[in-house]
């Protein structure tokens, strides 16, 4: 079985280009696809000014930066990620996506290289079931921002082979992650807990049971969390978690996941958190 060096990371959005980072300053040569050209620029000075921070804040020395950077490639085109030994897939939450790209991946690796998607609620075994090597597919899911959370929670689909969870679990410690196991439910463990949790906040809020910085408040100096679950929905985007709600409620089969009025009005409004500038709480931008 072939030892892991090279990673290739399709989608290069803030998951993405997370996962390239701590890769690279991992010691991996990491080749990070995108067919938005736009993106991969700004995933690149995102690279340079997380790492000059890093130098900056003395947690790196600019040797060690430089070094990383230098293992980094920035790519459009699927050929340069071929001599990649594992694939992790961090695009647009859409199956139809993913399986699109899943199924080309498999065409083009046909030894032992993994194949893993970052997907934070969609099935793995789904999306296994669009190539024909499900035994090599796998969830691989990292948290925001990268660098800083420590989890990947590993998913198993249905066919995965028990040897590429091992190595993945390998992978995971050799990035300074802990990797736990969940089974392939809708939403794995950590959003099925997480996300009912943010949705309950706005359903009190919606109903008036305090103002959204009390709720916030409440949450973080009686329960230590490190952000409010209103303040995280704008961190992580409030489409996004409208989104998986949903999937939730498809997944688990019952309408009590499906997301707060309050949560669907803000998305349509265009108040999808940080991202925009404004969700629950304005941001400056
Ligand atoms: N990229 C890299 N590093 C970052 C960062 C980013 N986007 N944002 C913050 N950091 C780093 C800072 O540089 C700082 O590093 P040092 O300690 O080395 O100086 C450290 O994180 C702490 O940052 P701050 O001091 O600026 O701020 P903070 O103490 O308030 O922490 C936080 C910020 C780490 C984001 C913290 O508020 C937190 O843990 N929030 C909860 C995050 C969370 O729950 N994430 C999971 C979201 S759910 C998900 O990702 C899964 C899904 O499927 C939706």
């Amino acid at each position: 079985m072939s030892e892991i060096k090279q990673i290739g990371v399709v989608g290069s959005g803030q998951m993405g280009g997370g996962i390239a980072q701590v890769a690279a300053v991992a010691g991996f040569d990491v080749v990070v696809l995108d067919s938005n050209a736009d993106q991969l620029i700004r995933c690149e000075k995102t690279h340079d000014k997380l790492l000059a921070r890093a130098v900056e804040k003395g947690k790196m020395t600019d040797d060690d930066a430089k070094a990383a950077k230098a293992r980094l490639t920035y790519v459009t085109d699927y050929n340069y990620i071929s001599d990649s030994d594992i694939v992790i897939e961090a695009v647009v939450e859409n199956a139809d996506v993913k399986k699109e790209i899943f199924k080309k991946l498999a065409e083009m690796f046909t030894g032992d290289q993994i194949l893993a998607s970052n997907t934070s609620s969609i099935s793995i075994t789904e999306i296994a079931a669009a190539t024909n090597c499900p035994e090599r597919v796998i969830g691989m899911h990292f948290f925001y921002p990268v660098p800083v959370m420590k989890l990947v929670e590993v998913i198993n689909g249905l066919a995965t082979a028990p040897e590429v969870t091992e190595r993945v679990i390998a992978l995971a410690g050799r990035l300074g992650k802990t990797a736990l196991p969940a089974n392939d439910r809708a939403g794995f463990i950590s959003n099925r807990v997480l996300m009912p949790m943010i949705n309950e906040a706005f359903y009190a809020w919606m109903e008036g049971v305090a103002e959204p910085a009390d709720i916030d408040g409440i949450m973080k100096l009686g329960c230590n969390h490190p952000m409010g679950p209103l303040e995280l929905a704008d961190f992580i985007g409030l489409d996004t978690c409208a989104h998986i709600m949903n999937v939730l409620a498809d997944g688990l089969h019952s309408e009590r996941y499906r997301p707060c009025p309050k949560l669907d009005q803000l998305v349509s409004a265009g108040r999808l958190g940080r991202k925009s500038g404004c969700g629950v709480f304005s941001y400056e931008r």
